[in-house]
């Protein structure tokens, strides 16, 4: 039986026959080497992608020129020395059977190391949105030269095998610099009127074409939309598209938004349905005779299939659910769609993580990802007999982990239903993925065979019989009750009370505690029609409106008129009113007829000293060790596996 026949068939590009439909989109890595060559930690990353299957991989961004790259590190494409490397990149892809091609990149004014060095240039002097540093203005001359570089770098392309090139015109880079009236304001052919701002890309395509002859296939990345305030429209792309396709593009990968448009567009949120953007790749569909390929959202083969089927896009590029699941084609074309690891779209271990300069690719539900050099594959040279206490995401991951090495895992959770802090997170609003991702987290510690004991509490008596030879301590953290005079109160209760439905919400409540879980919680009660004030003792947020989630959390509860006070205590919690205390002024909010605890959670030491004093290995891992995010989770969850 063949299943999802639409996304599972092939498709020609030009002369390029592609195996199937789905495609690996370009994602940056952050793992070249230093030098911009090609490393054995970007050929083991795509090596583990390529075996998923992919009609076609497009790689991470290459820069076409010194002055183009977005990080130091950048894959570089604009000098002969690169093409060794560049050649194994295709060779990796080749070998699984997928088509490849090299996506060329220039930066502009997108680059922060280059703005700080007074390096970075665009159309004209104007503000990045990302970094708020000007660049300076291209001139004429370097125009030629870019355009001269893209061509080059294409012909490197071409040399180094890859069956295809991709010109980067999206996301607020260089070509798109040109595109925007916002970032062009130039008075010369190449500023001004729609089509002289879109003669900069024409002219990248027409050389990319004299470089690479007239067979080799070119997708051009377009953000189709510019989804920014003032800035373009897909109608004003549409009436453009035919003059790029002439110009050489033979396909259109219709992506969408800048890094600078606000919520994080690009790589989006949960808060969009899962391929929100097709419209857009259909309005491209409506003006152009070549394949488009539809992008964002999309984690579900099923979703891409009936997208094709319905004629709305020809191709389907998943991102950053090749980063959850790098198997998750082959589980869809094998009918096991349920194994399937489908991306929450958090963004922690992607794309916030490259732009926030936190360090390489990561995914915060997949430990292999960005680690696939050190990722053990097992199985352990010496099996060992391990307890992991607590089945939150930490837990379960150790557990997994450890089993998959070989280990003798047993799961230990005192709750009846395990997932720990899932179990509450995925409640508020746009969050219900953490659970359906819990969910699958349990089932594949069940198909791992570890045996689970739900409701039951460890004791040192139950490690001193049971003898195992290391424990992983997944316990969670303790929830922090400020001292506050009224505590006690009936009226006050704490987040997970609200979020489990253990406590119901009523019209006037203020949160204690401004952090995610207080923002998420307020987000809940909003949603149920409260009326929510937070009060923070922080100056400022800290759920930063830089990250899409982030951005999403603080526009919902504005636009739902939430009050939020920060450089705030709440000093006395009265029956219907609550006092708080500003730089020494107070103020009564009234009414008030519910306070929700939210000030965080604090580690938990639990049997460590008895641990120590017996000399028996145990890690602590997560909440337990610091509250912190779902990716430290699931990362010290993984390594305390690995290491043991
Ligand atoms: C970590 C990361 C790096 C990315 N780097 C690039 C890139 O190099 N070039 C590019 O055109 N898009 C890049 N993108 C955008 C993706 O190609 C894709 O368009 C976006 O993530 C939306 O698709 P998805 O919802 O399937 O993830 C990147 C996205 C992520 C998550």
């Amino acid at each position: 039986m063949t299943f999802l026949p639409n996304l599972f068939s092939p498709i020609k590009i030009k002369t390029l026959e592609l195996a199937n439909r789905a495609v690996m989109p370009p994602m940056g890595t952050n793992l070249g080497n230093a030098d911009a060559t090609v490393s054995e930690a970007n050929l083991a990353y795509l090596k583990r992608r390529a075996r998923g299957g992919a009609g076609m991989i497009i790689t991470e961004i290459s820069s076409v020129h010194p002055n183009g790259s977005a990080i130091n590190s950048e894959l570089g494409a604009y000098d002969d020395r690169f093409i060794p490397g560049l050649k194994k990149l295709a060779d990796v892809a080749h070998a699984a059977g997928s088509k490849t091609a090299l996506q060329l990149h220039h930066a502009g004014r997108e680059s922060f190391y280059l703005l700080k060095q007074g390096k970075a240039i665009a159309p004209s002097p104007i503000r990045s949105l990302v970094f708020g540093l000007t660049p300076r203005e291209i001139t004429r001359e370097e125009i030629q030269e870019i355009i001269a570089a893209f061509g080059a770098a294409a012909f490197r392309a071409r040399e180094a095998g890859f069956d295809a090139v991709e010109v980067h015109g999206a996301h607020g880079y260089l070509l798109t610099q040109f595109l925007s009236a916002l970032s062009n304001q130039r008075q010369d052919e190449y500023g001004g009127s729609l089509s002289n701002r879109s003669r900069f890309i024409v002219e990248v395509l027409q050389e990319v074409r004299r470089r690479v002859g007239s067979d080799f296939p070119i997708s051009l990345r377009l953000s189709v939309e510019e989804c920014i305030k003032g800035g373009y429209t897909i109608e004003e792309i549409q009436s453009i598209l035919p003059n790029l396709v002439k110009a050489g593009a033979d396909v259109i990968h219709a992506s969408l938004g800048t890094h600078g448009s606000p919520g994080g567009i690009t790589s989006a949120p949960a808060e969009y349905e899962p391929g929100f953007n097709v419209w857009r790749a259909k309005k491209v569909k409506e003006v152009v005779g070549v394949p488009v390929i539809a992008v964002g959202r999309f984690s579900d083969p099923a979703l891409a299939d009936a997208v094709i089927g319905r004629g709305e896009a020809d191709l389907v590029a998943f991102g950053r659910q090749f980063l959850a699941d790098p198997d998750f084609l082959l589980k869809a074309r094998e009918g096991r769609p349920e194994e399937i690891r489908k991306c929450l779209a958090c963004n922690q271990g992607c794309i916030e993580r490259l732009i926030l300069g936190e360090g390489n690719i990561r995914c915060a539900i997949n430990p292999e990802t960005g680690q696939e050099i050190i990722y053990p594959k097992g199985p352990a040279a010496k099996p060992r007999k391990v307890w992991v206490v607590g089945a939150g995401p930490g837990g379960l991951t150790a557990a997994y982990e450890g089993a998959r090495l070989g280990h003798n895992v047993t799961l230990y959770e005192k709750e009846e239903i395990p997932g720990g802090q899932l179990r509450f997170a995925c409640k508020p609003p746009c969050k219900s993925n953490y659970g359906e991702w819990s969910d699958w987290l349990i089932s594949q510690v069940k198909k791992m065979g570890i045996t689970v004991h739900t409701s039951t509490t460890v004791t040192e008596r139950m490690i001193e019989d049971g003898n195992p030879d290391a424990l992983i301590l997944a316990v969670g953290g303790e929830i922090i009750r400020p001292a506050i005079a009224g505590i006690d109160l009936p009226m006050v209760c704490d987040a997970w009370q609200i979020l489990s439905g253990e406590v119901a919400p009523r019209k006037n409540a203020v949160v204690i505690g401004g952090g995610l879980i207080g923002m998420e919680t307020a987000d809940f009660l909003c949603e149920k029609g409260a009326q929510v004030t937070i009060v923070e003792t922080l100056k400022r947020s800290p759920v930063l409106k830089i990250t899409s989630h982030g951005y999403m959390l603080h526009k919902r509860l504005k636009d739902r008129n939430c009050q939020l006070h920060f450089n705030t205590e709440v000093k006395i919690i009265a029956e219907g009113s609550v006092i708080i205390v500003s730089e020494g002024r107070e103020q009564v909010l009234s009414p008030v007829d519910q306070v929700v605890i939210a000030a965080g959670l604090k580690p938990r030491d639990d049997f460590q000293q008895f641990l120590q004093a017996r000399g028996i290995s145990h890690f602590v891992i997560g909440d337990a060790r610091q509250p912190r995010r779902i990716i430290e989770s699931t990362e010290e969850g993984a390594r305390a596996a690995w290491d043991l």
